[in-house]
């Protein structure tokens, strides 16, 4: 899997440019490579009008802790879905840092888009000086522990995690794939540990400065199954190369 996460970029014409280059090309990606584009909430209902029936998911970038009623600004899971969103990223770095989103909030946004039928993207990783003081072990499992290992055998059997370590997300620093390898076994051993044989089959996707050049790289490594693209994907020629070098 290859998803794109926009973030707070382009303007719906600009957004419906970029998704009908990405179609224009699909064929050129190799079979069973699944793409995803997570533009900006108001992009979502054009965007996945346009992209019907193209063989591209649409994904948001977040969604409401809560179900529906009287939440201001917020936007529900089930509201995504029913403009054909099929994936939500919940948990990303940015969200958590800027806008305080901890393993509560992210819990009751987890059981929301399961409950809706959207796919979670749950996003992990480590500051920066917790890798510089070794403990980057210990917050990919505290970040694991509180919200994904609490989920019922067949709600972890539906999503998908994005390991981003927060020092390497818009930063042109990548991981090496030997770092980024080492924490997606800790991953799937975290996940094992708590669901077994269910692992084996959790997309764990690798997300912070991924880019035409080393996409192939992290791509080759047993654990990695897939990436989070972030300013990469707002060129169709980056993200369309990224993908081709799954
Ligand atoms: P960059 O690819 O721009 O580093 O962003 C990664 C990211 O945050 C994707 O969610």
């Amino acid at each position: 899997m290859v998803a794109g996460n926009w973030k707070m970029n382009t303007t719906v014409a600009q957004g419906l440019a970029l998704s009908q280059a990405l179609m224009e090309r699909i064929s050129e990606l190799p079979q069973g490579v699944t793409l995803v584009v997570a533009p900006p909430f108001t992009h979502l209902f054009p965007l996945g009008k346009q992209m019907e029936g193209s063989g591209i998911e649409v994904g948001a970038q977040n969604c409401a802790a809560n179900q529906e009623g009287a939440y201001t600004g917020e936007v529900s899971a089930e509201m995504l879905a029913s403009v054909g969103c099929t994936y939500v990223i919940i948990g990303h770095s940015e969200r958590r840092t800027y806008y305080g989103e901890d393993d509560g909030v992210l819990t009751k946004k987890l059981t929301q888009a399961l409950r809706a039928g959207v796919t979670p993207i749950f996003c992990i990783g480590e500051q920066l000086r917790e890798r510089e003081s070794e403990r980057h072990f210990e917050v990919i499992h505290a970040q694991l522990k509180e919200v994904i290992l609490t989920l019922n055998p067949s709600d972890f059997a539906k999503v998908v995690i994005a390991y981003e370590p927060v020092w390497a997300i818009g930063t042109g620093k990548t991981a090496t794939a030997e770092q980024a390898q080492e924490i997606h076994a800790f991953i799937r051993k975290t996940l094992a540990g708590t669901f077994g044989a269910l692992a084996v089959q959790t997309p764990i996707l690798y997300g912070g400065s991924c880019k035409p050049s080393n996409a192939a790289e992290l791509f080759a490594q047993a654990d990695i199954d897939g990436g989070l693209i972030g300013g990469a994907s707002l060129q169709a020629e980056d993200f369309l190369a990224i993908a081709k070098a799954f």
